[in-house]
């Protein structure tokens, strides 16, 4: 943690949500809350909730919700630290130099001097662009059809024509050749001694969401070898987990995004308004980029080349984004070859077209496997219909694969029937039949099962905080070693503490975490919806109900987990008594009568 938490607490209480969420969004009052349209996805009428007596925000349309904090990082890309800071300039609140112990500052310190240096030489080849010397790298960019405006978006550059230029610059800013190095910016050998690593290219800053410049791709004027040269890996350039363009693309709020391979497409399209465009560092796309994606979109469109390579690219791209739970769409660029030359001969409604017409990614993973079958020899097509059927057996909800099947079929002008034979067929051969015909796998079950458990504890957090009175009443019976989510359980154990202090104070419990993922989660605990429960004996009921699958979940979750020594027995033991005890109590509601 930057800050202490009192000091934290103290920016938080300072500045309203209602005040400050006001500055970005037009919020009305309606009964005890704040309705406005969410800034956080597209919507036409408001779902996008703000409570005063709770300090946090919700929208029941896409889940976004926390604290002014996580309004804060969320709208304009801040970090924690940086929303603590703004929010505390905002409200007149003095904040101490940020205090690291020894090991974090020396490390936090490398980091932040070559952030710092990146950002230098990123002015330098900024600079050099823009002076007579990058007349050469100006053209360039000037007949690849590039506005001013772009390149100054994008910080655009150039390295010099010699290959020490970034090198002396650089020694004269004071930053050492080996902090130049651990950058990535100049290279050694016994030959040549240091020298830049970038020169004679026009250059493009590769950005984090925050916009820090991370590393760079240098491109060559014509037709040299290598065409892009790529910074190396850096304590500050994770290829993984990052994207080409996002820091734009992250505010574009649409339901999707675009993925292609190139920078220049990247930039092609953000000029033409596609400003939701991405594209990975010169490497494969990731997991983690896929992760990274969705948090902003539920639906990648995939622009890779449409040569052999870019389908190979794309073809294993698939998997990746769909493991990610978001769903993936070609989109066809023929007859030509990238995004950026697409809309240089076509413009932006002819590709907006074509993001219309993206392909299913199922239908163009079949059609990509047709090519390597003969239509016209019946072997080989009966091959082929089993390679679908292998591929439909992919889809575990039967719903699903049916629907898939039945397109596949009308598609490819195969009988239905005859390619569910082949379906179960090929399921049957693999040891796994398909839950047509299969009763579903325990695992599945007990997810279910888990699952419901989570929403229990999810509804009594939200309740406890709704109505603090029932306080005393489910204290007797739970703990927050109930929980069986790690996040779940550190907000329950802070919510009963403040809960036996006094008041709750849901919003500060949102600040222990500093991610964004975090506090959204945190704040959904707090925001589940609970049924309008009309009288006291139906509230009663509900309590109950509620509390009874909070502990049967933790009896089952740690019973699951624990050992087999003797302690760990006593313990099972004691849960399970517990539980069944839970059983007989009759939960009231009315004061005194406990
Ligand atoms: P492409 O060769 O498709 O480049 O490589 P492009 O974006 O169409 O480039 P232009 O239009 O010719 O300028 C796609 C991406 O693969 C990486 C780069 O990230 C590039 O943007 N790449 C390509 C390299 O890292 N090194 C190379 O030599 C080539
Ligand atoms: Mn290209």
């Amino acid at each position: 943690m930057y800050y202490p938490d009192e000091l934290v607490e103290e920016v938080r209480e300072k500045n309203d949500i209602v005040d400050v969420i006001s500055g970005y969004v037009r919020l009305k009052k309606q009964g005890s809350n704040y309705f406005g349209l969410c800034p956080f996805h597209n919507e036409k009428s408001p779902s996008f909730s703000v409570s005063q007596s709770k300090q946090m925000f919700h929208c029941f349309g896409c889940g976004a919700g926390g604290n002014v904090f996580t309004f804060v990082m969320q709208y304009e890309n801040y970090t924690f630290p940086e929303a603590v800071a703004n929010l505390a300039e905002r409200a007149g609140v003095a904040l101490p130099e940020v205090s690291y112990d020894e090991e974090a500052r020396k490390k936090e310190n490398r980091r932040a001097r070559i952030l710092e240096l990146n950002k230098a030489a990123a002015k330098f080849y900024y600079f050099m662009l823009r002076s007579p010397q990058g007349a050469g790298g100006m053209e360039y960019l000037k007949n690849r059809a590039l506005s001013d405006e772009t390149m100054n978006r994008f910080g655009l550059g150039c390295s010099s024509r010699y290959s020490d230029e970034l090198l002396k610059y650089l020694r004269k800013q004071g930053y050492s050749d080996e902090l130049m190095r651990e950058a990535g910016l100049v290279n050694y050998d016994e030959k040549n001694g240091l020298y830049d690593k970038f020169w004679n290219r026009v250059m493009f800053p590769i950005q984090d969401i925050n916009h820090r410049v991370i590393g760079f791709g240098g491109r060559v004027m014509g037709d040299g070898k290598p065409k892009y040269l790529n910074s190396p890996e850096t304590v500050v350039f994770d290829k993984s987990r990052n994207l080409y363009g996002l820091n734009h693309a992250r505010t574009s709020r649409k339901n999707h995004m675009i993925l292609c391979e190139g920078y220049m497409d990247v930039i092609a399209m953000h000029q033409a308004g596609f400003t939701e465009a991405v594209a990975s560092l010169g490497t494969a796309f990731t997991s983690g980029q896929a992760s990274l994606l969705k948090r902003y979109a539920k639906e990648v469109l995939l622009t890779y080349d449409s040569d052999e390579a870019g389908t190979k690219a794309a073809l294993r791209a698939i998997p990746i984004i769909k493991e990610a739970g978001l769903t993936a769409r070609v989109i066809h660029l023929e007859p030509y070859k990238d995004p950026d030359e697409f809309i240089k001969n076509m413009g932006a409604e002819a590709f907006q077209k074509r993001i219309e017409e993206a392909e299913n990614s199922f239908f163009f993973e079949i059609r990509v496997l047709q090519k390597n079958y003969r239509m016209d020899d019946p072997a080989s097509q009966t091959e082929f219909y089993r390679a679908i059927a292998e591929k439909l057996c992919g889809f575990q909800e039967e719903l699903e694969r049916e629907n898939y099947l039945a397109a596949v079929a009308r598609e490819f002008m195969i009988q239905p029937e005859q390619l569910r034979k082949m379906v179960i067929s090929y399921a049957a051969r693999m040891g796994g039949i398909p839950e047509t015909v299969r009763p579903k796998p325990t695992a599945d079950r007990k997810k279910a099962q888990e699952d419901a458990g989570r929403t229990s504890q999810k509804l009594l957090l939200t309740w406890l905080v709704d109505e603090p009175e029932i306080y005393p009443i489910v204290r007797k019976y739970v703990t927050p070693q109930d929980f069986t989510v790690e996040l779940y359980q550190k907000t329950a154990e802070r919510l009963f503490a403040d809960m036996d202090r006094g008041s709750p104070n849901p919003a500060a419990i949102i600040s222990m975490f500093t991610e964004e993922e975090e506090q959204r989660e945190v704040a959904g605990l707090f925001n589940t919806k609970l049924n309008e429960l009309s009288d006291n004996s139906e509230k009663e009921r509900a309590l109950q109900d509620i509390i009874y699958r909070v502990k049967q979940a933790g009896y089952e979750y740690y019973n699951e987990r624990t050992g087999t020594d003797a302690d760990a027995i006593a313990e099972a033991l004691e849960r399970k008594r517990a539980l069944e005890e839970l059983r007989k109590v009759h939960i009231s509601l009315k004061p005194g009568s406990e």
